[in-house]
């Protein structure tokens, strides 16, 4: 019997884990923390897909590729698409229950940069929660093995074939055999100061990955979300208040984001997280507001429960006032690489969900198409990972752009410290990028690493996926989607399609 380890269980993971199940291989999934501590659990928004008879997997691709500004993969995108319904019938088969309308009916939201209304959800804006909580269910019910607080140290690798992975759990390492392993461990947004993303997201699977000398690629396309509450701890409001209706404002009450592009709020997420980011700068740096009071008390609180919540307990009442809001780390677009069943260029090491750079996003997601991702490409790698190990392994050819000249390491790198690091990359390789500043933090993360390894595993994989996003950052000298040079701003990258471009043609003349 083939076994298969899947690291990681958030919606790409399980869903992974239960498809090699269901293929016939003894599965075991491990996790840092507890099996629902995931990203997948904070998704507010939703998951897209085509289920209305307006709708087509014409128009969703159409919308994925404009929103990756010319870099999305032709090929990936329409897998993603063509398998949403049977996906989502998947998902309501496990046991998700989806919002309905009162005649039964799925409820469909919009979001930024989608045609039409075609984002599910669940619990209002909880359909991550009843996502993860469905298939966390579904995962112990069929019996697949699960070992909690077990977090990756790094992949077995013998004779070029991974045969399993090595493992912290109580502060001790031990080993996993397996026939294939399957990486789920989501994003990094941990490398920024800001960010909506929890605490495990330190981009441990990416890391192991790269130390077993898989190719990862598209690191520079990092998502900022436009709207995480500015007051406290940041928090996600979902893109899908401004498609309910909220709009975004500055100090003055005007609505700025026409400026950025004719859709407004509802512009690709890449161009209104800069849009916010351009106001801020020109109030001193104060956040710019969601107003969300045309929309009224009842309905935020029914459609939005756990925004409403969030806000409320920050002392805000956005019934009834606009309430701040600023930029934040959300997505990584780019990851491992991986062909379309989830395969890296390791044969038996599969990567799925946030962790892969699959090429569906090109560089820049299209809103609450993460789920959907991890639902499609989850089922596939865990289809594939569960047959017979003898059914051979493709070469899996190695995209991206060649890496640059490394940076001396800097003789004045200030001490290293989490906080330094997240704040080195929210200057230097956030949401506006420059060469100088890119190059400053190369030499500071070369020093960093040359000092030694940091103390934590987690540090340690924070690290070395910044040198690598900053590489990546510094190897494409244009702007494309999520990728803004302030030094380039209106250079169509240089990359592997000829399409890239800035995603709006006044956002170069703003700079
Ligand atoms: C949101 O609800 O705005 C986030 C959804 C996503 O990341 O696509």
């Amino acid at each position: 019997m083939t076994t298969v380890v899947v690291v990681g269980s958030g919606i790409a993971g399980l869903t992974a884990a239960l498809h090699a199940h269901e293929a016939g291989a003894d599965v075991t999934v491990v996790t840092k923390g507890a099996l629902a501590d995931t990203n997948t659990r904070w998704a507010q928004g939703g998951i897209a897909a085509v289920t209305s008879p307006g709708d087509s997997v014409d128009a969703h691709a159409a919308d994925t590729l404009r929103a990756g500004a010319g870099l999305a993969d032709d090929a990936a995108v329409h897998v993603l698409v063509s398998a949403g319904p049977d996906r989502i019938d998947e998902l309501v088969r496990r046991g998700v229950a989806f919002d309905r309308t009162a005649d039964g009916d799925l409820a469909r939201g919009l979001e930024a940069a989608h045609g039409m209304p075609r984002v599910l959800h669940a619990g209002g804006d909880a359909t991550g929660a009843e996502i993860q909580g469905a298939l966390g269910t579904a995962v112990r019910a069929a019996g697949i093995e699960v070992r909690e607080h077990a977090a990756l140290r790094d992949l077995l690798v013998v004779d070029g074939h991974v045969a399993g992975v090595t493992l912290v759990v109580d502060g001790a390492t031990t080993e996993l055999r397996a026939d294939a392993v399957v990486l789920a461990t989501g994003g990094a947004g941990q490398l920024y100061a800001h960010t909506t993303n929890p605490a495990g997201a330190t981009g441990d699977g990416i890391a192991a990955a790269i130390r077993a000398g898989a190719a990862v690629a598209d690191l520079e396309f990092v998502q900022f979300h436009p709207t995480a509450l500015a007051v406290g701890e940041p928090f996600l409001v979902s893109e899908a208040v401004r498609g309910d209706g909220a709009v975004l404002v500055d100090d003055d009450g005007r609505r700025f984001a026409f400026d950025a592009h004719p859709d407004g709020e509802l512009a690709p997420r890449d161009v209104v997280a800069r849009a916010n980011a351009r106001a801020m700068a020109a109030q001193d740096g104060r956040p710019v507001r969601l107003d969300a009071t045309a929309l009224g008390t009842e309905r935020l609180a029914a459609r939005f429960p756990t925004i409403d919540a969030a806000v409320r307990a920050r002392g805000l009442d956005w019934s009834r006032a606009p309430i701040p809001v600023t930029p934040a780390a959300h997505y990584l677009m780019g990851g491992v690489v991986t062909d379309l069943d989830g395969r890296t260029t390791i044969p038996g090491l599969y990567a799925v969900g946030e962790t892969a750079r699959t090429g569906v996003h090109g560089a820049n997601r299209l809103a609450s198409n993460s789920l959907l991702e991890g639902a499609v490409f989850g089922a596939r790698a865990g289809d594939a990972a569960g047959r017979p190990v003898s059914d051979g392994w493709p070469v899996v050819p190695a995209v991206g752009l060649p890496a640059p000249e490394p940076v001396a390491p800097s003789a004045d790198a200030p001490p290293f410290s989490r906080e330094t690091l997240q704040q080195l990359l929210w200057d230097a390789a956030g949401l506006i990028r420059d060469g100088d500043g890119l190059d400053r933090a190369a030499g500071i993360l070369a020093a960093w690493r040359a000092a030694g390894a940091p103390s934590s595993l987690e540090d340690d994989n924070l690290l070395l996926v910044a040198a690598h996003v900053v590489d990546a950052a510094r190897a494409r000298t244009g702007s494309v989607g999520a990728h803004f040079r302030s030094d380039a701003p209106a250079t169509a990258a240089a990359g592997r399609t000829s399409a890239a471009s800035i995603s709006s043609p006044s956002e170069a003349l703003a700079c």
